[in-house]
């Protein structure tokens, strides 16, 4: 049977569809149809069951929504909200991540809010996760001036483990909160470091870290340290780094608690590439945070 069809959008939303449609349009057949939308469809007859009303009827909601939206040009009412809404959004998922992962050995929510904890936890997974002897590869994504770089060169001793610090030390490449553009610069400088095991990287992780990842011995274990605060950074970070992940790597998160930044960027990369990550501590209500790759 040959079907002359006017639009092919017609075709698919009626419910007079066949098992099988062979579309084509080749171009030597615009000298018989009147403009590039119009298709001849040869179809093998034999009919199968129309799609369920609900869906349909749903299709049809969400299309016209967003037909509607655009053409009245809706983003101008909601753009002053749309900060808010991304906000409550991801802080609506992170609570309920956070209900569903509270039963973890080493967890002080709900607590007095204080910066200090980070430490106390860190030593906690470095004892815990054998960290001060083997030879591992330490990746720091925002180092600025060195504290927790310098903090994770002092635990381990191997001398096979390598130190590797990423950042542009002129600051944050954009605005994040109260924090502007700039901010934790080092004065475009690495800080100082006596040990041959760390090397820097200046520069926007997403200009080096391809330029490096050759370089990356994966024999070894990694320990990464997500110190970058903001969306973009961390996600470029996890995706660049997805492909030479392997169980047992831990992976450490400074601001994890900021649901439009980091939380998203990890609730992203772990939609996006099904790598799980579990959880094995959290410390200052979950504002740090580390994941053992499973
Ligand atoms: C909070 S500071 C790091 C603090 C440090 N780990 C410490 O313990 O003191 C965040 C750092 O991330 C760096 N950063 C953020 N996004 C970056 C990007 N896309 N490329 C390179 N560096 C970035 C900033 O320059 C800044 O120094």
């Amino acid at each position: 049977m040959l079907v002359l069809l006017k639009d092919h959008n017609v075709f698919f939303d009626n419910p007079l569809s066949y098992k099988f449609i062979f579309l084509w349009q080749p171009d030597s057949w615009n000298l018989f149809l009147p403009n590039r939308r119009d298709f001849i469809a040869v179809c093998y007859i034999g009919r199968f069951t129309p799609p369920p009303k609900e869906r349909l009827m749903k299709l049809f909601f969400i299309r016209y929504t967003k037909i509607i939206f655009i053409h009245l040009r809706l983003h101008k009412l909601f753009s002053p909200f749309s900060s808010l809404l991304l906000n409550l959004y991801y802080l609506t998922k992170f609570s309920a991540w956070a209900s569903k992962n509270k039963n973890v050995p080493y967890n002080d929510f709900p607590s007095k809010w204080s910066y200090e904890k980070r430490y106390k936890l860190y030593k906690w997974v470095v004892e815990k996760e054998h960290l001060e002897y083997t030879p591992i590869n330490y990746l720091e994504f925002g180092v600025a001036a060195g504290q927790s770089f310098l903090w994770f060169l002092g635990q381990n001793s191997n001398t096979d483990s390598r130190f590797y610090g990423f950042d542009t030390f002129t600051g944050l490449p954009e605005d994040w909160g109260p924090f502007k553009k700039g901010a934790f610069s080092n004065n475009n400088q690495p800080p100082a470091i006596d040990d041959t095991r760390a090397k820097f990287y200046q520069g926007l992780f997403q200009q080096t870290i391809h330029k490096f990842l050759p370089e990356l011995n994966n024999n070894k274990r990694n320990v990464i340290m997500m110190d970058a605060d903001i969306y973009s950074a961390t996600v470029y970070t996890l995706t660049s780094l997805a492909p030479f992940l392997k169980t047992g790597d831990i992976i450490f998160f400074d601001e994890f608690a900021v649901p439009s930044h980091e939380f998203k960027a990890f609730t992203d990369f772990v939609q996006s590439f099904y790598i799980k990550l579990e959880l094995i501590a959290a410390a200052n209500n979950y504002y740090f945070t580390v994941f053992r790759v499973a």
